[in-house]
């Protein structure tokens, strides 16, 4: 791993040696048929969309996955050549941006449908979509139920391509459930509708990392893994299944070690009172990097291999640990917030369940303030 010499020793080290480790699990699970659409939004899931995307491109990516024209025009302007599908909504004003740098965005109702393609034969230009269906998450799309009437304006398309139809499981974490099934069987009959009118596209997509490991049913043409990409299991379950490799480690080092007597109160609001004399650690990072204030008295950090817990609330950029119990511990020592020291480790999922939420959160808020330093091991 690099060193870090930007200063502030709070950062988040890359590991791309590890993101192509499970880019090859994902082609070893899907095949060399299966496309792969590899989830880069939100800044790669925190990772540094940019740096992700030009390892993904090297390893196989087929194409990417974005939420926002604005993800998708940084990554064309990065030199992505691979189709990039914007994801999570498109705006009949993006059209000219949309055209002239070839992003697909996704429609999800007749009515954008129609917009983007009376505004597309005005301009006198093709636009390719991909039309999400609605088979049971309740977020955006098509309702398949309704789908008589949509089928019906898909014939009506001038200047729109239809590239690409999907759909998306409402359970991320695993995809055995009936509820999965029953997507499955909506999503299945909506296909064979399009196919007996010949209006079936070429991409038909449906699955994320949890079905990418465990529901071939749901490759299709193509799968659009995420979480798995960096290194995180939709589910603990699924490690037996694939070994993945965490991508992304956080790191710092102490700012300040201080002996204070029993009795002393430690950060804002006397959360925290020493019960004997003890060794308090400051590090120079805090909710305003994305530590979330909710580790505040909850979490635990490593320093020399070992769990130090954190004292006290969590302030905008410098929390407290405890290392009375930690042997040797200077000035200047690295802290481990996430990712491993030693032998030990600490998870993006032990974290989100100290703060009571999903390992998702924890990489994608890791705030813009942390540098991303990209390393092959
Ligand atoms: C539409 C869509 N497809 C695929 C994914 C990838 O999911 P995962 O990270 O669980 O693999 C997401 C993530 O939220 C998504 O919104």
């Amino acid at each position: 791993m690099p060193n870090n010499s930007l200063g502030r020793p709070t950062v988040c080290f890359i590991d791309h040696d590890a993101l192509r480790w499970n880019m090859r699990q994902i082609r070893a699970k899907v095949g060399a048929k299966i496309k792969i659409l590899c989830m880069v939004k939100a800044n790669g899931y925190g990772h540094g969309a940019t740096a992700v995307s030009q390892t993904l491109t090297g390893s196989g990516a087929d194409a990417f996955g974005v939420a926002t024209m604005e993800e998708a025009v940084e990554l064309r302007q990065a030199g992505m050549s691979a189709p990039i599908i914007v994801l999570a909504g498109v705006f009949p004003d993006q059209l000219g941006e949309l055209i002239s740098n070839e992003l697909v965005p996704v429609v999800y109702d007749v009515e954008i449908l129609k917009q983007l393609d009376a505004e597309a034969q005005r301009r006198q230009k093709t636009l390719g979509v991909h039309l999400k269906i609605d088979t049971g998450m309740g977020r955006l799309g098509v309702l398949a139920a309704d789908a008589k009437e949509w089928i019906a304006e898909l014939k009506n398309l001038r200047a729109l391509k239809l590239e690409g139809v999907f759909s998306h499981f409402s359970h991320a974490e695993s995809v055995e459930g009936d509820y999965t099934r029953k997507q499955l069987a909506i999503f299945n009959e909506v296909i064979a509708q399009l196919r007996a009118q010949v209006l079936a596209p070429p991409l038909v997509h449906f699955a994320n990392s949890a079905a990418t490991i465990t529901m071939p049913a749901a490759y299709f043409d193509m799968v659009r893994p995420g979480i798995m990409l960096y290194g995180v299991y939709p589910s603990a379950a699924m490690a037996s299944q694939i070994v993945l490799k965490p991508v992304l480690s956080w790191k710092t080092k102490i700012l300040q070690l201080k002996k204070v007597p029993s009795g002393a109160s430690i950060s804002y609001g006397q959360t925290f009172v020493t019960k004997r004399e003890s060794l308090i650690a400051t590090l120079p990072v805090g909710y305003a990097d994305g530590y979330s204030r909710l580790l505040s008295n909850r979490g635990a950090v490593l320093v020399g291999g070992q769990r130090a817990p954190i004292a006290g609330r969590v302030c905008m950029d410098l929390t407290m640990i405890d290392v009375t119990d930690i042997r040797n511990v200077q000035q200047g020592d690295e802290v481990v917030l996430l990712g491993r020291q030693g032998p030990a480790e600490i998870s993006a999922d032990e974290m989100a369940a100290w703060t009571n939420t999903i390992s998702y959160e924890i990489l994608t808020s890791v705030g813009a303030r942390v540098p991303r330093i990209h390393y092959n091991t």
